[in-house]
């Protein structure tokens, strides 16, 4: 081999070698980065270091009050409501809906479904019409130092069970369908996180006989049928808000970006005063996960508008 062919292959190598380098440093930096948040997600008793997404959220658009509702669709393991129960107390309420059957985080109400089904709208929609559900009752927020102690607070929420036969339909007046329209817009924040489910821990009744995995959207890896699952999840979310936001309320969703992501913004500018794309920072940046913000529910908003599509 000439000389010259020698050096051609040396400087080769070198190449494809430093850029191994970078290629596992940059891997690395990232992964330290998400075991980061991992780490402070357990040392703040926090359910996963999905949190922080949240937390980085609010930080800059101010989401939560005191005293407000909040409905965490896709909400287990928790993580999400213990920050959305942390930050609406005192009198504050939280529903999270979830396939999976969970433990609820300490003062969070849960309905175990899925969400796309309509049965399980109308149930999270009858949960939130009165608005004392959900809420921990005002006597016991008086003496609540023992309450907290003994996990009492979880069972004493407001939680009248609402019998399905109440759910039934019956014969109803326009006059009683908007009154109802009304009071149905009385949530303050949606929230939907839904995707991938986090890896099964223990506690988790996996043989249940309508075995939840099997519906979830999982993310498969292939982009597209990602991007596709979360838009159908994000406009059922958005379909929900419609219906029971107030005007001034919030809206936070998780999606994969790709072709469609668009339209799913022109819509929510259809219905929020802003939108905002967010690429929080705990949120892995080799992950195509985004999330769209809604802020203040305008109060006027053209049905047509927000779900015709062009
Ligand atoms: C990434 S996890 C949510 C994490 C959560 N925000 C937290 O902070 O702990 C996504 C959740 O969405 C749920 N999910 C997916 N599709 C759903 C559906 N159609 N109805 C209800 N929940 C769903 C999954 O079961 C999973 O628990």
């Amino acid at each position: 081999m000439s000389p010259l062919a020698k050096l051609y292959l040396i400087a080769c190598w070198s190449y494809i070698i430093s850029f191994n380098v970078t290629f596992t440093l940059v891997n690395l930096d990232l992964h330290e980065r998400g075991d980061q948040f991992a780490r402070a997600a357990k040392v703040q008793g926090l359910k996963s270091r999905a949190a922080f997404k949240l937390l980085q959220i609010n930080e800059r658009y101010r989401l939560f009050k005191p005293g407000m509702t909040v409905v965490d669709l896709g909400f287990a393991p928790g993580s999400w409501s213990q920050v959305a129960i942390d930050l609406t107390k005192p009198r504050g309420r939280v529903l999270g809906v979830d396939l999976l059957p969970v433990q609820p985080p300490k003062g969070v109400s849960t309905i175990q479904g899925d969400f796309l089904s309509p049965d399980i709208q109308a149930e999270i929609k009858s949960f939130l019409r009165n608005p004392d559900r959900g809420r921990l009752r005002r006597t016991l927020m008086l003496g609540s130092s023992e309450t907290s102690e003994t996990g009492l607070e979880q069972a004493l929420l407001e939680d009248e069970a609402t019998g399905y036969l109440d759910r039934e339909s019956h014969e109803t007046t326009i006059e009683e369908e908007q009154d109802r329209e009304h009071v149905d817009k009385c949530v303050d924040v949606v929230l939907s996180d839904m995707s991938e489910p986090w890896d099964p821990l223990e506690g988790l009744y996996k043989k249940s006989i309508s075995n939840p995995y099997r519906r979830l959207m999982n993310t498969s890896g292939n982009a597209f049928r990602d991007h596709a699952g979360s838009m159908d999840l994000c406009r059922a979310a958005l379909r929900f808000s419609y219906d029971t936001l107030k005007v001034g309320g919030h809206f936070v969703c998780k999606f994969y970006q790709g072709a469609e992501d668009k339209a799913l913004e022109r819509s929510l500018k259809a219905m929020f005063h802003k939108v905002h794309r967010e690429k929080p920072e705990s949120s892995r940046s080799e992950s195509r996960e985004a999330y769209f913000v809604g802020i203040k529910r305008l109060a006027k908003v053209d049905r047509d508008a927000v779900f015709t599509e062009p």
